[in-house]
């Protein structure tokens, strides 16, 4: 049922306010100022013994444990990081007793994943999921985990669950934090803007005419770059395979501190640069990246909290928490996909050579 929209890819989009609340709901506690996760199976003793996460997906989900890392560490305080679980499965990877791995899928069927999955409890490891459908093939082989509750993704590519994911990977970190070292006053910070959370990505939904503009004026480019900075860096990941996905126009994610590495050798007017700009610590350091891309004539776009002046156009997003922002930032670059998508007239919820869930090899 699309509910009166034109494709299920616009309907998930334009649920996310409402799925950002089914992952919140029930799970937090005002009183310890942390959350609840029924399904985790870890005792605190447990949570504390940890060492390191490690964070496996393919596609879109790796993105989201890309996010959910950095959660992780800044948060927690556990070394984390998160790796495609197509990659990890075929490199006779270390597996180590005092590392909990997280296996992320929308599906719960991903072959990649689920052979990753198998493997390590093969060997003895200890593996949570972070999964949308519940009773699926990876959610029955973990240990525990957290469903991310996003409600059925029938649109191929993937949009609200990708939010609702990295959403369970704020509670997961918030969780294991307040195991560990965050304080009650960092919690409450944390927990005040989750809650937060789906009034602003309803503000940003209202936005989609100016954004759909936007995706009009650059349609006609046949090679984007995406940029962005530690928190913004799997921002940009996430939205360039967006972009590849529905529009078939090629994306390329960079982190901007690699700017100068090579890739400032494609900037030219057709090859246009969408800037991920949270306002935290590097800042400036992001701005001193639009500017070499101003000097050598390339366009900008910028997803930042406030109008960018070394930008052509920006698309101003609220501003929660530095370690939440990323979540926000996402969004309207799900819109742009979709509307250059839509204005090359592509086949939105069934792109071309892709599936739904890859249950081959
Ligand atoms: C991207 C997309 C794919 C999936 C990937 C993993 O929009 O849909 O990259 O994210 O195939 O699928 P799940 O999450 O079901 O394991």
């Amino acid at each position: 049922d699309l509910g009166g929209h034109d494709t299920y890819m616009h309907k998930e989009i334009a649920e996310q306010a409402d799925a950002v609340d089914r992952v919140l709901a029930g799970r937090i506690d005002d009183r310890f100022a942390t959350v609840h996760l029924g399904g985790l199976n870890l005792d605190p003793r447990e949570a504390r013994a940890v060492r390191r996460v490690k964070i496996l997906g393919c596609g879109t989900s790796y993105h989201a444990g890309l996010i959910g890392a950095q959660m992780i560490e800044e948060l927690a305080r556990i070394p984390a990081d998160a790796e495609p679980a197509s990659e990890f499965r075929y490199r006779n990877a270390v597996v180590d007793p005092d590392t909990l791995y997280i296996a992320v899928s929308q599906s719960g069927e991903t072959y990649d994943a689920l052979a990753a999955v198998q493997e390590l409890k093969r060997k003895g490891a200890r593996v949570l999921g972070v999964i949308n459908v519940v009773g699926s093939a990876i959610a029955r082989e973990a240990d525990g985990g957290v469903y991310v509750h996003a409600g059925p993704e029938v649109c191929v590519v993937s949009t609200k669950c990708f939010t609702n994911t990295v959403v369970a990977f704020g509670l997961l970190a918030l969780h294991l934090g307040r195991i560990r070292d965050l304080s009650v006053k960092d919690g409450k910070r944390i927990i005040d803007g989750l809650r937060r959370l789906p009034g602003q990505i309803a503000e940003i939904l209202k936005q989609e005419p100016e954004i759909e503009k936007l995706a009009k004026s650059y349609a006609d480019a046949h090679s984007m770059l995406f940029i962005g900075r530690v928190r913004g860096y799997p921002v940009a990941l996430e939205a360039s395979l967006k972009l590849k996905e529905v529009s078939y126009i090629h994306a390329e994610a960079y982190p901007a501190s690699e700017l100068k590495h090579g890739p400032l050798a494609l900037i030219e007017p057709a090859m246009p640069t969408v800037a991920i700009v949270p306002e935290d610590d590097l800042l400036e350091k992001n701005r001193a990246a639009m500017e070499e891309i101003k000097a050598r004539s390339g366009r900008i776009l910028a997803v930042a909290h406030q109008e960018q002046e070394k930008a052509d156009h920006t698309i101003v997003v609220p501003k929660n928490e530095d370690e939440l922002d990323p979540i926000l930032m996402g969004i309207p670059l799900q819109l742009l996909a979709y509307h250059t998508a839509l204005a090359l007239g592509r086949d939105i919820d069934k792109p071309r050579n892709l599936a739904k869930s890859v249950t081959v090899e």
